[in-house]
């Protein structure tokens, strides 16, 4: 079977997320590296390109020059990851998904409700596909505890509990930073740092593991370095729309705390634990019984965790290859496309432009929240109220 062709924009050399988007597009074999623009200065986006094995005439200096390139072929990408800064997303995506590609798109996916609510408008009538990087929603124990929480393992669900606390902006001293410093810049930034860059991951796995959406929230923002503009602290009350109760806490000043996204949901039944930074082991504990650590690899665990579990047991898996997984939904999204089947429900998991939008309503709840000391404020898109 012939490979997908696969592209990135954005993943330069030394960017932070590029080399987990290629390890994870290249897991499995299904796509071909074939064309890039991969960073914001032309030269040295080529030459690297062409050093990661690009042909030169695929390896553009930019993304404009990679959509006019990749349009006029035949053999045109089949996928394209938008990988820069937040605030280019969105113009990016857009012309990409209006030109026919399907794209997979970091997060943020916007900056803004308007333009979220835009691109799932695009992504439908195109009927392209618009994915969004909520790369842990690849881990296969986050996905077997989906479909714990689905097939009824712990009852009706009465809390979930999402946390991404880590300490890395925690010295004051270093604020001033310009690297640290426009995260706090609402010029740059827009209306929320901590909650925006870290916070939304957390609440995509609540939703994404309780099968329950966000309506409305209440937040408690602080700038613990007084000097910052946005936060760096955030606890967030959430309801969901299937009746569940949701409390999330962000930071970025959390001194000891190094990755520290973490979810725990609390079923009528019974509980679940996971965190991030120990992938393999789900906590179990069934009402009135004992404590039960599910390790991934099992086996027989469920559709959707077996699909996404590559190593034997005891072996560990991590972050780029739950990014493998997303890949992995898109390579079978986009081949049931291609030869007009029903694609496999256990890989229908990737995150949509649905869920980028809902994000990005949470962002300006949680900000419109925070600035009125936690005033209860509807968090859901205007187009799914
Ligand atoms: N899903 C996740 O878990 C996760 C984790 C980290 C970062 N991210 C997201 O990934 C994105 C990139 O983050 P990063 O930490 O890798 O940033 P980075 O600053 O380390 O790297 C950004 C790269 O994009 C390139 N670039 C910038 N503008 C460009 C343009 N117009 N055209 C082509 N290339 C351009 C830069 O040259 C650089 O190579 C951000 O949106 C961030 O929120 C997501």
């Amino acid at each position: 079977m012939a490979k997908l062709n696969w592209g990135m924009i954005g993943g330069g050399e030394g960017s932070q997320i590029g080399p987990a988007h290629r390890l994870g597009a290249g897991l499995d074999g299904e796509f071909a590296f074939a064309a890039g623009a991969l960073d914001h200065r032309p030269e040295e986006g080529k030459a690297y390109g062409r050093r990661l094995g690009l042909d030169p005439d695929r390896a553009y200096g930019s993304w404009q020059e990679m959509l006019a390139g990749e349009k006029a072929r035949d053999d045109r990408v089949d996928l394209v990851t938008v990988a820069t800064p937040n605030a280019t997303h969105f113009e990016i995506t857009k012309a990409f998904l209006e030109a026919g590609f399907h794209v997979l798109c970091e997060k943020p996916m916007t900056m803004t409700v308007e333009e979220g609510e835009e691109l799932v408008h695009m992504a439908s009538h195109t009927g392209r596909i618009c994915a969004v990087n909520y790369g842990y929603s690849g881990y296969s124990l986050v996905r077997h505890m989906r479909a714990m929480v689905a097939r009824g393992d712990i009852g009706k669900v009465r809390v979930v509990v999402a946390e991404f606390a880590h300490g890395h902006h925690a010295d004051a001293t270093d604020a001033d930073n310009p690297r640290v410093r426009w995260r706090y810049d609402p010029a740059q930034a827009g209306v929320s740092a901590q909650f925006a860059d870290c916070g939304i991951h957390a609440l995509h796995m609540a939703s994404f593991v309780t099968g329950q959406e966000v309506n409305k929230l209440s937040a408690d923002t602080v700038s613990a370095i007084e000097v910052r503009t946005l936060e760096d602290d955030a606890m967030v009350n959430f309801r969901m729309d299937g009746g569940a109760v949701g409390r999330l806490w962000t930071s970025s000043i959390a001194i000891g705390r190094q990755h520290g996204l973490g979810i725990q949901v609390f079923g009528e039944t019974g509980g679940l634990r996971w965190t991030q930074e120990q992938p393999n082991q789900l906590y179990y504990m069934p009402l009135g019984q004992r404590l039960q650590v599910i390790e991934r690899g099992e086996g027989n665990l469920s559709p959707e965790a077996d699909r996404t579990s590559r190593v034997t047991v005891g072996h560990a898996e991590g972050m780029p290859l739950a990014f493998g997984n997303i890949y992995a939904d898109l390579a079978e999204a986009i081949r049931a496309r291609k030869e007009g089947r029903t694609m496999d429900p256990a890989a229908n998991l990737y995150p949509r432009a649905e869920d980028g939008l809902r994000s990005m309503a949470a962002v300006f709840a949680v900000a419109e929240s925070g600035k009125a000391e936690g005033k209860w404020v509807d968090a859901r898109p205007p187009m799914f109220r």
